[in-house]
């Protein structure tokens, strides 16, 4: 679907979009983060606004720059982006968090950077967990029949882990993408299945991250207007 030839089937819907991956600070100058890119959000949303949607992106700690037509809010911590989701969450028809959250965070962050010492050997490192931000919309639902969409990323027995993922998270679809090194993250393609709690089931061949952001589109679309009647 070229932008040119796009259907603005979108039009007075508001989405909401996350992307990136989350970063948790150790200290001023060091963090623990993941290999996200953002592409795949920067992705769904351009492709949202492209249909006629108003689009919300809360970006995490992307690198890539903003796409156009879309009102962009970033943000570092899993904390901050829950707090930018649950602030903009009533007014989204649908809400899709593909930001890559970080599980985890430092128990506590050094004000002073964290120093080497000769003959000694380093700290460990205390985690605490981080908050499960799509549960908790999903259970919330801020603004009745709205759209709520997860990702995951899943290196082994794909299929199940998503099914079971979806069932705990309470969502409506969820996309899965198979990983291993070099496969997903930072390319411009993806392959995955997106799974409804209706029991669906969508694959989307390899192809351009812009693809896969139609099919999620197009399911979500279906997904309003069922419920809009
Ligand atoms: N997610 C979230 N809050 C978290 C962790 C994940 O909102 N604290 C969201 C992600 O944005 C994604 C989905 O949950 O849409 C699935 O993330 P994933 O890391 O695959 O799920 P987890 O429940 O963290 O499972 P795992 O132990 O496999 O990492
Ligand atoms: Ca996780």
């Amino acid at each position: 679907r070229g932008v040119a030839g796009t259907a603005p089937d979108l039009a007075g819907r508001h989405v909401l979009v996350t992307s990136g991956g989350t970063r948790e600070p150790l200290d001023p100058v060091r963090y623990l983060g993941n290999r996200s890119s953002g592409r795949q959000g920067h992705a769904l949303a351009a492709t949202a606004a492209a249909r006629g949607a108003e689009v919300t992106l809360i970006a995490a700690g992307v690198e890539v720059p903003d796409p156009a037509g879309v009102t962009v809010r970033r943000v570092g911590t899993a904390a901050e982006l829950r707090a930018a989701v649950l602030e903009a969450a009533p007014a989204a028809d649908a809400v899709v968090m593909a930001a890559a959250v970080a599980d985890f965070r430092p128990a506590h962050y050094a004000t002073g950077k964290i120093k080497k010492r000769d003959g000694v050997e380093p700290d460990p490192i205390p985690l605490v967990r981080n908050p499960d931000i799509l549960a908790e919309i999903s259970a919330r639902r801020a603004r009745p029949g709205q759209v709520v969409v997860g990702f995951a990323a899943e290196t082994d027995d794909v299929l199940a882990n998503g099914r079971a993922k979806l069932a705990r998270k309470g969502c409506d679809l969820l996309v899965v993408n198979e990983v291993g090194a070099e496969k997903v993250f930072g390319s411009d393609h993806n392959e995955a299945v997106v799974l409804g709690a209706d029991g669906s089931r969508t694959p989307v061949p390899h192809g351009p991250k812009e693809d896969l952001a139609d099919v999620v589109w197009d399911l979500v679309r279906d997904r309003l207007a069922d419920a809009r009647g």
